[in-house]
């Protein structure tokens, strides 16, 4: 692919947006604000335009047109998840995600997702719950997120330390790529099996769900339900992982924030949740490609260039919220853009929003005084890019409580 000739406008050459972000990402982010809607930024060795207030990205996904998914993710994931609901668009992108997307939505799953949420949560609180400190992402917010996707496809619980490297292996694809397609291959040979004889013999699981169903009278084919399998690990487990743990972050750091929600869980989780979303989205800067060269919103975007969507500076656009970079869980403000928009937005917004405040509730009421350990530093717990700039979250969330 050719790299597009934005070098001359670059307006900071210090970060490479591609690999690692800023330690002070959100500074740095409001300082190009400041002065524009818009930033090109040095981006894999070439140059992106990120974009940075909330209307812009808004817009931006919602134009399929001009920044099609399609014309990124078979460059980006193609090679170890397959042909994903990412990497399609038109009829094939409407049957495939009319199949699989209600499967997550509120009137069709709750009774199926609900009895795995609130007893997994305290099964891996059992774990921890006497010991009166942990690291909450190693014993926590890494696991809860991958065991609800098995359990959901109905996953024996003894295959699940298997299902766990299987996803850890393909989230760290940029950095391991043998690994990563080692793994998408065992994990696929594991599953074919399982498709027919849910085929033959549906449960009320999700996998069941996907061999079964057909919208526009076509049913999936065995390769795309294995490619929406392969998906849900990075894009439902890792995200809600991430998720869940600056949420964590955003009240322990904020210790009067923590005690709010803790005086009346019912009123204030729900809102705690968004504002951590808010906060710090775990899909911060989402990479994009403009394929054909064109003038939008007034920005002359040369063919095949990067476009940086960044949800993170979108969400702390003064324009649309006041004090944007206080966490303050009494806003009554959803951030539906940490979700996406236009016709790619995230499948998963009901289940992820539905776990994250399971994990929350049920976290606050088995660690009673739960507290940052005394002995973490600020660097531990600081909201980082992982595995490339997508995805941000802390390392770690070393944590004490009182013991019962
Ligand atoms: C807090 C947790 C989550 C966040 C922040 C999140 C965020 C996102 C975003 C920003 C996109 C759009 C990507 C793009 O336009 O390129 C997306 C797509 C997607 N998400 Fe989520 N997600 C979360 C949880 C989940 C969960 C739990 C599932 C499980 C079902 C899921 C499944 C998907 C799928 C399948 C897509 C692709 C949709 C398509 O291309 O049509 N996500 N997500």
């Amino acid at each position: 692919m050719t790299t597009s000739p934005l070098a001359a406008a670059a307006d900071l050459d210090d970060v490479d947006f591609a690999f690692e972000d800023a330690p002070e990402l959100h500074q740095v982010l409001a300082e190009l604000r400041a002065s524009k809607a818009h930033a090109v930024v040095p981006f894999a060795g070439a140059h992106a335009v990120l974009l940075l207030t909330h209307e812009l990205v808004s817009a931006a996904f919602k134009d399929e047109d001009t920044f099609p998914a399609s014309a990124i993710y078979p460059l980006t994931t193609g090679p170890v998840l397959g042909r994903t609901l990412q990497c399609m668009s038109g009829r094939e992108h409407r049957i495939n995600r009319a199949i699989a997307s209600p499967p997550f939505r509120r009137n069709r799953a709750t009774d199926y997702v609900e009895p795995i949420l609130e007893p997994l949560a305290h099964e891996l609180v059992d774990r921890i719950a006497d010991r009166g400190e942990a690291d909450l992402v190693e014993e926590f917010t890494s696991t809860y997120p991958v065991l609800v996707i098995s359990r959901l496809l109905g996953l024996p619980v003894e295959d699940e330390q298997t299902v766990r490297r299987w996803a850890h292996d393909l989230f760290y694809y940029p950095f391991e790529p043998e690994a990563a397609k080692a793994s998408s291959r065992e994990f696929t040979d594991y599953l074919r099996p399982v498709l027919q004889q849910r085929r033959s013999e549906p449960g009320d699981d999700l996998i069941s769900r996907l061999v079964t169903e057909s919208a526009e009278d076509e049913a999936l084919t065995d390769e795309q339900v294995l490619s929406f399998l392969r998906l849900l690990f990075p894009a439902g487990a890792d995200t809600t992982a991430l998720g869940l743990a600056n949420l964590l972050t955003g009240l322990l750091t904020h210790p009067d924030q923590l005690a709010l929600v803790r005086s009346d869980p019912q009123e204030h989780v729900p809102w705690a949740v968004w504002e951590g979303l808010r906060w710090e989205p775990p899909v911060g800067l989402l990479p994009r490609l403009c394929p054909e060269a064109t003038t939008w919103h007034g920005i002359d975007v040369p063919p095949n260039t990067f476009m940086i969507f960044s949800i993170n500076a979108a969400l702390r656009d003064p324009a649309k919220f006041a004090d944007p970079h206080r966490f303050d869980v009494t806003r009554r403000e959803t951030a539906m853009l940490a979700f996406g928009q236009g016709p790619h937005t995230c499948a998963g917004t009901w289940l992820a929003l539905a776990e994250l405040r399971t994990a929350l509730t049920v976290l606050l009421e088995r660690l009673p005084g739960l507290r940052l350990h005394p002995a973490a530093t600020a660097e531990q717990v600081r909201v980082r890019s992982q595995v490339g700039v997508a995805l941000r979250g802390p390392r770690s969330l070393p944590v004490q409580w009182d013991r019962p």
